[in-house]
Formats: structure tokens, C-alpha cells, sequence
């Protein structure tokens, strides 16, 4: 059996997804969520582990550093890898959103203030409306609240950092899961293990949803 590198996200997908893994009965050393190395191999499954930034996990698929990743579905848009998607894990769901302050009104020049240029760049698009789109790193939520943006395209997960800002959510653009995929090359190189990982994951997804 080939050995397979997996690449997982460090972030808050990252304990779900260990989770789900030592649900699907891998044995996943207890050190693996505390420790600071970036390589975590795993002898006993024939592992290697890379903790990468969730918006490199496809880069490091599709270059087939790893063979497979564990990714959330908003980074698979945005990043638009060539890899293959092979399950979706139903773990860390939340939704991509539209938001702004609750007395947003339309203007002429609209500014929207996001992570995902081009996911919202597409959505704007298709709906025949023309917007600034302004790309941030993080903490999205300011931008309307200092007068960057009128609006932001972002995750909500529970609704609080909205809530606490004083934001409300105006669209919901669509779910968001966590997802399985694959470099093209290793599916095709290193099937039957990569097959086994699918097949753990699978057991143990959780179902009805
Ligand atoms: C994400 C997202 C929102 C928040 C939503 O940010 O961008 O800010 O979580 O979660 P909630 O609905 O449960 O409050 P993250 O914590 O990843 O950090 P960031 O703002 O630096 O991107």
C-alpha cells in the first residue's frame, strides 16, 4: 500500500473533521490537536498529516503534495482547484451570506466587503447587479460598521458576530459544508487507499442531513 499524505485545514473545521476521523475508528494521536508541527505522521495507517490554512488545502491537492484534503466548500469555490470532490462530510455546517446593517439601503456605487471576491463577484454578477467588490482577510464584520463597504459577503455560522456587531444577515447565498477531495493523479495512482479513507469517512457521516 502506497503511503498518502492528507492535508487538513487548522481552524474551525479542524476538530470536527479529527473527529470524524476517530469516529471512522483511525487511530489519531490524542498530541495531534495541541501539537505545533506541520507534518503529523501516523505509522499505523500509513499517514502523513499536513495542518495547512484552510485556503491552501486545494493548492496543495492539486500540486498532489497531498492526495487528499479536507476543505471547507466556501474555500473550494473560491479557490476554483482543479481536484476532485469526492464527499461531502455534513461536519461545520454554516451558510455564505449577504449582510449589512439593518437600515441598508441601495446606492449608486455599492461597496461589498468579503473573503470570497470571487464567489461574490459571481453571485452580484448573476443577478445582474453591479457592485465594488472589496477583498479583506478577516474580520469582515467591521467593514460596514467603519463605512468601507455598504455590505459583506461572509460565513455565519452561529449568527453571533453579526449579532454583536449590530449586522443583519440580508441574503443567504447558500450552505456550506465541509468536503473530501482529491488530487486527480493520486485517485487514479493510489485508488485503493484512497478508496479506504472515503469509505471510514463514509460510515461514520453524519446522516438525514
Ligand atoms: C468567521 C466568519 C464570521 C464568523 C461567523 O470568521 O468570517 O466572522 O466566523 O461565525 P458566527 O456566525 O458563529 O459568529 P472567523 O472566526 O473564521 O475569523 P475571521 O473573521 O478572521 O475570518
Amino acid at each position: 500500500m502506497s503511503r498518502l499524505t492528507v492535508a487538513m485545514p487548522k481552524g474551525r473545521i479542524f476538530e470536527e473533521a479529527v473527529e470524524l476521523l476517530r469516529e471512522a475508528g483511525l487511530p489519531i494521536p490524542p498530541e495531534f490537536e495541541d501539537s505545533r508541527k506541520l507534518i503529523i505522521p501516523v505509522e499505523e495507517i500509513n499517514i502523513d498529516f499536513i495542518l495547512a490554512k484552510p485556503t491552501d488545502v486545494p493548492t496543495y491537492v492539486e500540486y498532489g503534495v497531498a492526495d487528499i484534503g479536507v476543505v471547507g466548500k466556501d474555500v473550494l469555490l473560491e479557490e476554483e482547484r482543479d481536484v476532485y470532490e469526492l464527499l461531502d462530510l455534513k461536519i461545520s455546517h454554516c451558510r455564505l451570506s449577504v449582510a449589512g446593517l439593518p437600515d441598508w439601503k441601495p446606492t449608486d456605487a455599492p461597496r461589498v466587503a468579503t473573503k470570497y471576491p470571487k464567489v461574490a463577484s459571481r453571485y452580484f454578477r448573476e443577478q445582474g447587479a453591479q457592485v465594488e467588490v472589496i477583498k479583506l482577510n478577516g474580520s469582515i464584520e467591521l467593514a460596514p460598521l467603519i463605512g468601507l463597504a455598504d455590505r459583506i459577503v461572509d460565513i455565519v455560522s452561529t449568527g453571533r458576530t453579526l449579532k454583536e456587531n449590530g449586522l443583519v444577515e440580508l441574503e443567504e447565498m447558500m450552505p456550506i459544508t465541509t468536503r473530501l477531495i482529491a488530487n486527480r493523479v493520486s485517485y487514479r495512482m493510489k485508488n485503493a487507499e484512497i478508496d479506504y479513507i472515503v469509505d471510514k469517512f463514509a460510515s461514520v457521516i453524519p446522516r438525514g442531513e
